[in-house]
This record gives structure tokens, sequence and C-alpha cells, in this order.
């Protein structure tokens, strides 16, 4: 990660791709309360990945990199207990995962595997932070 970045990513997408995740996001959990202006600022920093069945999108005990919404697809979350791997979860299209290492800046707490073939977007470390940041600073102002 580039320490120096000081803005969130932008990176270019069809009107069809922003309305997608614009919608993704309207329905997910972490999102819907949201300010729209943070909202815009989530979907122009994602960027698209693709993962093929048994790919390992993220592994436990791993310095976190990103945050992914499911656009297609499931992904299986894996928890290791006594060496082995324990299936806790599935998730599928909207939901979302990897945000625990990001917030709290500890190592990935759980592995996440490609069920199917996947869709995903993708949003790095550093604008996931700074995009939250500003919307608590924004938030505070208003009060
Ligand atoms: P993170 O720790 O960054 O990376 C693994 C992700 O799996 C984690 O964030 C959560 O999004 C998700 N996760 C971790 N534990 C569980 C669990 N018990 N059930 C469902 N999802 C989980």
């Amino acid at each position: 990660p580039n320490a120096k970045q000081a803005e969130p990513s932008k990176y270019p997408k069809s009107k069809q791709e922003a309305n997608r995740i614009l919608d993704i996001l309207s329905e997910n959990l972490m999102f819907k309360h949201l300010d729209p202006g943070s909202t815009e600022r989530v979907m122009e920093a994602m960027f698209n990945v693709r993962k093929e069945p048994g790919d390992c999108i993220i592994k436990e005990g791993e310095e976190g990199d990103n945050f992914y919404v499911i656009d297609e697809g499931t992904i299986d979350v894996y928890i290791k207990k006594e060496g082995k791997e324990i299936k806790v979860k599935s998730m599928g299209v909207g939901e979302s995962f990897g945000e625990l290492a990001l917030m709290y800046s500890t190592p990935r707490t759980a592995t996440c595997k490609a069920a199917t073939s996947l869709r995903l977007w993708a949003l790095d470390r550093i604008s996931f932070k700074l995009i939250l940041m500003q919307t608590t600073t924004s938030r505070r102002k208003q009060y």
C-alpha cells in the first residue's frame, strides 16, 4: 500500500457498472446508511475482481489488503479450529466481507474461498479508511 495516498482511488466505470454497484451498496448493511457523497466515492474507488471455484480470496492470519462485495457468485468462510478449517458461513450476491482486518488493523480472522465463479468489487484499505474517516468527520461537523 502507498503510505502517501491521500485521496480515495478512482477507477473509471461504465454507467451500467456504476449503477450496479450503487444498487448493491444501497442494500448492504455496511453502506445503506452512508451519505450519498460517500457512497459515490466508495463506488468510484471500487475495482473488479474475478475468481474461479476454489480460489482463495482471503487467508486467515494474513495482513488485510482489500474489502469486497459480491456482484455474482458465492463464497465460503472458514475458520481454523484445532488445525482444521471449519466452514462457518456462505455468502452470496450483495453480501460483503474482509472489513474486520481493515477496520481494526488485525490479521484476517477467517479464510474466504470462491464456491462458484465470482465477480467481486474490491475497495483497497486506504480508500476504505479515507472514505469512512471523511464520513465521520463530516457527520461530526453537522452537530
Ligand atoms: P477479515 O477478518 O478482514 O477477513 C475475513 C472475513 O471473513 C472477515 O473480515 C469477515 O468479513 C468474515 N468473517 C470472519 N468471521 C466470520 C464469521 N464467523 N462468520 C461470517 N463471516 C466471518
